[in-house]
């Protein structure tokens, strides 16, 4: 049976999926961990963690860490929500957000716009602060996106 194309994972699991990713960052630079949890319309779900390098420059945002993952194990599109989580690591590792929540950097925006739009899906997008989840679909973040659309 065709699967209907809605989110089938929860926010608590997701934002607890990019938590669990934020404890493995690699930030010995900035010492700031970040973790971004993609979820999908077929259920399944797929983290990233920031990996920097001595040559700060190159560092590599959680968000665009996951969504290579998923790109590089051939999914397009169908991508239904995002959280992220950000903050200096806590005792366990994971990023302990500021009051001021995480969103995507303005690349990260950019990257996840194209697995998006490959399945024609806006992703709700969950930034986690101390005390608060600020939502906002990834059109109010990219608006007037630039995307394969405009290529073909
Ligand atoms: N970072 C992310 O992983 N995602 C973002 O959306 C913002 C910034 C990372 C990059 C760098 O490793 C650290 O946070 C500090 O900028």
């Amino acid at each position: 049976m065709k699967k209907h194309p809605t989110l089938t994972v929860d926010q608590a699991t997701l934002i607890a999926a990019a938590r669990d990713a934020s404890a493995r960052a690699y930030a010995p630079y900035s010492k700031f961990h970040v973790g971004a949890a993609l979820a999908f319309a077929d259920g399944s779900v797929v983290t990233g963690a920031n990996v920097e390098n001595a040559s700060y420059g190159l560092a590599l945002c959680a968000e665009t860490v996951a969504v290579s993952k998923a790109m590089a194990d051939g999914v397009r599109g169908g991508l239904m929500a995002v959280a992220v989580i950000g903050g200096a690591p806590g005792e366990d590792g994971a990023a302990s957000p500021g009051a001021a929540p995480v969103t995507p950097c303005g690349r990260c925006r950019q990257v996840l716009n194209e697995i998006a739009q490959l399945g024609g899906t806006d992703p709700v997008v969950w930034s986690l602060g101390a005390d608060s989840v600020v939502e906002l679909r990834l059109s109010q973040l990219l608006p007037h996106a630039f995307g394969p659309a405009n290529l073909s």
